[in-house]
């Protein structure tokens, strides 16, 4: 909404102050533009027409925690809580309640917030959250045993996938593929031992950014109702550098610990040997160690299924393609028109839509990934917005509006193409790259 809809809300509210409708338009509207102050004497308006609406104190309450107030924030959705168990009142005071460096009880609403809406799940969130956790856990260090804390310290990283296969649209082959690797040996071990074959072991994904990589590691631990620990490995080049206590062994000890368990790198290129920081000794030494946790000679990595993610496998130093690392090696392509039918399809679902025809939006997205879809598809509703807000009623997103976002937003691996079919003319070891010759029709 811009300020001239804005003003011209205003203006009908003069002639009907007690309209709660257009009244929370016009608070919502200002909460979307960060005008938080407004927003705030605007919600309380609403409330004042309508005391007893939970979701416009929720509101109110997310203006003030923008705005600092923290207290008063807590204040109103602990008062909420206690009438009902409302999953974005726990989201938005598991907020409140990191800024006040109250991790426990941050994490307690947080945990319950995705419970009872798996939606609300949010991994920037949980980064931040679990980092704090850890830091907390380092500067407490043995000077006061917390128990309560050192058991939240453990668990920290170990999340129950809530996704699986069945959200992930297309790359059936894959699923097929950590199907046989991975989930008959977990649901079925006697047969596997019998034959005398190894469960677990690594699966290396890559491919152009935003085509499920990251979602299909999570939806493997979802569909194995296994653990799943994802380790961006920057980060673990951080704390290596701050010499932390947590290092490597102990990430694979934890999974180890958590069998049956997903244990999934991203960014894994991050130990790439052509890295200039990755030549220098430490660096070695983190790949050395690495790799003897992969091996899992000493340890046992029995249950554990490693699965590791980059857009950029030419930055892998080979060591990490040996057998029994990761032996496989599985290339994540964009997705065919099936598997962008699905796509579009979770991504409009529950959302208002009319007379869309799939196929015409399938034909126009060729080589668009499905972060792509999902941009498109943001696009198409954030276009909607502005005349819904005006009509004060829903206004359903048509075929126009998508096809309109596709002009928009150009498809984002074309460029990964270009850079990967050069190592794949001219750098394709034992084959290592097909796949991305096959795609490209060049093989
Ligand atoms: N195959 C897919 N099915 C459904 N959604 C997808 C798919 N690929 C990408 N997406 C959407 O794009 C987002 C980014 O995908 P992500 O898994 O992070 O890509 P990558 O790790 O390959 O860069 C996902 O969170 C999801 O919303
Ligand atoms: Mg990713």
């Amino acid at each position: 909404m811009n300020q001239q809809q804005i003003d011209s809300l205003k203006e009908a509210l003069k002639f009907s102050p007690d309209n709660f409708h257009l009244r929370r338009m016009l608070a919502e509207a200002l909460q979307n533009l960060a005008r938080y102050e407004e927003a705030i004497v605007e919600f309380k308006e609403t409330l004042r027409i309508s005391p007893n609406d939970n979701s416009l104190k929720i509101n109110l309450a997310t203006c003030y925690y923008h705005q600092q107030n923290l207290g008063t924030a807590q204040f109103l959705l602990e008062e909420i809580l206690d009438q009902e168990s409302n999953p974005e009142a726990h989201a938005i005071l598991a907020k409140t309640l990191l800024k006040l460096e109250d991790l426990k009880q941050a994490k307690r609403h947080y945990d319950q917030a995705v419970k009872l809406n798996k939606n609300l799940q949010d991994l920037d969130f949980e980064d931040i959250m679990n980092k704090k956790i850890r830091e907390s856990g380092l500067a407490i260090g043995n000077v006061v045993a917390d128990d309560d804390l050192d058991s939240l310290l453990s668990d920290a990283d170990i999340e129950k996938s809530k996704i699986a296969f069945k959200d992930v649209g297309g790359l059936e082959n894959i699923k097929e593929e950590i199907a046989l690797k991975v989930i008959h040996p977990l649901k079925n071990p006697e047969i596997y031992k019998a034959f005398g074959k190894k469960i677990g072991g690594g699966i290396l994904l890559y491919g152009p950014p935003g085509c499920g990589k990251t979602l299909l590691a999570r939806a493997t631990a979802g569909e194995i109702n296994a653990n799943f620990i994802s380790i961006g490995l920057t980060e673990v080049l951080d704390m290596w550098v701050g010499n932390s206590e947590k290092n490597l062994h102990e990430i694979f000890q934890n999974a180890r610990k958590n069998a049956p368990c997903v244990l999934f790198f991203d960014e894994v290129d991050a130990l790439g040997a052509s890295r200039t920081d990755m030549r220098q000794a430490t660096g070695r030494f983190l790949i050395n160690q690495f790799l003897d946790e992969l091996d899992g000679v000493k340890y046992s990595n029995e249950g554990i299924l490693i699965l590791g993610a980059t857009n950029t496998p030419w930055y892998l130093d080979t060591a990490f393609r040996r057998p029994g690392r990761f032996d496989r090696v599985i290339f994540v392509s964009p997705p065919d028109r099936v598997a962008r039918e699905e796509i579009l399809t979770l991504q409009l679902a529950e959302k208002p839509t009319e007379n869309i025809d799939i196929q015409s939006i399938v034909k126009l997205t060729e080589e668009y990934s499905g972060a792509d879809l999902k941009a498109v598809v943001d696009l198409a509703i954030e276009a909607k917005l502005p005349e819904s807000l005006k009509q004060g009623r829903i206004i359903p997103i048509t075929n126009s509006d998508l096809k309109n976002a596709i002009n928009r937003h150009r498809p984002t691996t074309k460029e990964w193409f270009s850079t990967a079919k050069n190592y794949a003319l001219y750098s394709n070891e034992s084959g290592l790259y097909d796949d991305i010759l096959k795609y490209l029709k060049l093989k």
